[in-house]
């Protein structure tokens, strides 16, 4: 008996710091695993979906009414090679954009070199009409800011009934993608970009 209790004791006494350590080490996974999914985003709220009359043209996820969509009050600061998002948009009428341009208050043609930046790097319209560079695929192009993707709002006409945008989106037309050697109609493609000087 007294034999047995020993034993069981130190079993606990084992026990305990491998729990331990599995914990820290799984913790420590997540933690990382997480951060790369979800690209340093930091989710600032939460809006609630609301279905309407979305465009589905081109992978637009259209929000669905009752479910809880993440907002991003900001984006990673910008450096030399600022990692971004690419998304396809169209900037034209009746387009997966939505309203016209927040810049110029206009439709664009989608043969045009130019983005919408998620809301924290469209700085409340500070890159405005502002050209970006954007490198990928071994190649860079120029882009102008025209547009925001907006990490805040969503799911409304203004936005095509589209959930808000992640924080790290350069949302650029076909001309963009093309420019690269891309194919438009891949889902996403991971570049950096910069300001230009
Ligand atoms: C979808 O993409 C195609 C080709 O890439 C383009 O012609 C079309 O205008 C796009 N539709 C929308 C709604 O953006
Ligand atoms: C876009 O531009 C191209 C060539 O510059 C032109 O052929 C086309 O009609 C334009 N489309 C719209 C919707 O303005
Ligand atoms: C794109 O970047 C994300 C991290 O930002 C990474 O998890 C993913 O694997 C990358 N995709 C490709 C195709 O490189």
């Amino acid at each position: 008996m007294r034999e047995r209790e020993r034993e069981m004791g130190r079993n606990r006494i084992l026990l305990f710091p491998l729990i331990t350590l599995y914990l820290l080490a799984h913790s420590e996974l997540t933690l990382v695993t997480g951060n790369r999914k979800h690209n340093t985003c930091k989710v600032s709220g939460y809006l609630t979906g609301k279905a309407g009359t979305c465009n589905p043209e081109n992978d637009s996820e259209c929000c669905v009414t009752g479910q809880l969509y993440p907002q991003y009050n900001n984006s990673p600061p910008v450096t030399r090679y600022t990692h971004a998002v690419m998304t396809l948009n169209s900037f034209e009428a009746g387009g997966d954009g939505g309203g016209p341009s927040e810049c110029d208050n206009k439709f664009h043609n989608d043969t045009e070199l130019i983005v919408a930046l998620s809301s924290g790097w469209f700085a409340k319209k500070s890159r405005c009409l502002k050209h970006i560079k954007i490198n990928g695929n071994g190649r860079s192009v120029l882009a102008k800011v025209v547009d925001e993707c907006d990490s805040t709002e969503g799911c409304d006409a203004v936005h095509n009934f589209e959930p808000p945008c992640a924080c790290n989106i350069v949302d650029a037309s076909q001309a963009v993608w093309k420019a690269l050697g891309l194919n438009p109609n891949t889902d996403v493609y991971n570049i950096t970009w910069t300001d230009h000087a």
